[in-house]
């Protein structure tokens, strides 16, 4: 069989092989934890799943959906912009196209903007899929380090004015994945300024704005003055409204960039099932209460995992949002053999940073999404351990 250059250059997703691990662990008869991806354990809130049986009963349902979703789901995606961020006058028609899930739409973007050769400015560490998209489409990515020195912000002012001239588009991710860190409103005023100088698109990726400890609040890129001319953002429920399963995310802002995504789809997918959609609205337009109450829960988690790894010497920035902890891995080791140590020693699931980009070896990624009883088991291993010293180099 022949197949493509490009799947030779494409690394394996990284928690495909995780998952592999933990079967092959648990199929042994080691009791696990983990705190590999981020994929909340807490259920979908009930009045979201009542909406999902009703609407799996209306025929209309059972058909093709279009690709650019019901006007009620656009709407509704227009509206809660409006009243959780303040933005208003997104025009459901044109501003807002619903995803299968944000990862979907951010996997495509890269068709609407990069041939062969172009330029995408691509943060690193970050979610592996900005960099898959570009390969797709035979872009180059040119990294922007995010350094802990720089609150895990891509210093724009480091990118040569000549890389700049040639790139078309650039990824941001704020509340971000995998460092916590989160962007404020002069970061996103720099970050449109140096679009607009270089004629850059922003791609900005919301995924996790409803995830936040200690009352932070995150912000849009889209509540910023001029964000609408030069960028859209992603948003997703998976996250925010326990609803990874489902598959349903949004891209929304500059028409033009939504239309091109929305091109791309329709000669790709055949929308988001309607009754999905159905629960979307009820999300988007019904009670928001269980967003602080998982909040809660986390920040708990959060507190527990963080003095666990404080206690074992290891550098913590403590997150302000997101769903994960990220944490330098102790002198000698690199991220891999502090993973593969953590597996050995006390059957503990992380993610090593360097799957998520060359500037995140040397860092560890716990994720916050694991039960609670789990949770206690996993900062038990940890609180009786000590750092055995680190494999030969
Ligand atoms: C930064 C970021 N964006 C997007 C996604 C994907 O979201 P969805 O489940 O809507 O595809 C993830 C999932 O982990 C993520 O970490």
């Amino acid at each position: 069989m022949k197949f493509s250059a490009r799947l030779d250059k494409l690394a394996p997703y990284p928690f495909v092989e995780i998952s592999r691990i933990i079967a092959r662990k648990r199929a042994e008869g080691v009791e696990i934890v983990t705190f590999g991806i981020g994929d909340p354990d807490i259920p979908t809130p009930e009045p979201i799943i009542d909406r999902l049986i009703e609407a799996s009963r209306t025929p209309a349902n059972h058909r093709y959906p279009e690709t650019d979703g019901l006007p009620e789901v656009r709407e509704a995606i227009a509206d809660w912009y409006k009243s959780r961020f303040g933005v208003d006058g997104l025009d459901p028609a044109s501003e807002v196209l619903p995803l299968i899930g944000a990862k979907e739409g951010i996997g495509h973007a890269a068709f609407c903007f990069l041939d062969p050769g172009d330029v995408c400015l691509i943060p690193d560490p970050a979610y592996p899929v900005y960099a898959a998209g570009t390969l797709f489409a035979g872009g180059e990515s040119y990294v922007m380090p995010l350094l802990e020195e720089n609150g895990f912000l891509p210093d724009l002012e480091a990118i040569p004015a000549e890389v700049a001239r040639d790139a078309k588009v650039m990824w941001l991710n704020y509340p971000n994945n995998p460092t916590g860190a989160v962007a404020e409103k002069a970061y996103y005023e720099e970050a449109i300024a140096f679009a607009r100088e270089y004629d850059i698109g922003i791609l900005h990726d919301a995924a996790y704005s409803e995830v936040v400890f200690d009352g932070y609040k995150a912000l849009s890129f889209l509540e910023v003055e001029g964000a609408k001319d030069v960028g859209i953002e992603f948003h997703s429920l998976s996250k925010c409204f326990n609803m990874t399963g489902w598959r349903f995310g949004s891209a929304v802002g500059n028409p033009d960039m939504v239309h091109a995504l929305f091109t791309i789809k329709s000669n790709l997918d055949s929308g988001i099932p309607q009754a999905i959609q159905e629960m979307a609205i009820e999300a988007l337009t019904g009670p928001q209460d269980h967003i602080d109450s998982n909040n809660a829960i986390y920040q708990v988690r959060r507190d527990k995992v963080m003095d666990a790894l404080v206690r074992l010497g290891l550098g913590v920035v403590p997150p302000k949002a997101a769903l994960y902890v990220w944490a330098k891995v102790p002198p000698g080791y690199t991220s891999a053999s502090f993973t593969a140590r953590l597996l050995d020693d006390l059957a503990l699931v992380v993610t090593p940073g360097s799957s998520y980009g060359e500037n995140g070896e040397g860092y560890i990624r716990l994720s916050l999404t694991t039960p609670d009883e789990m949770i206690d088991k996993g900062v038990d291993r940890l609180n009786s351990w000590n750092i055995p010293p680190p494999p030969e180099a």
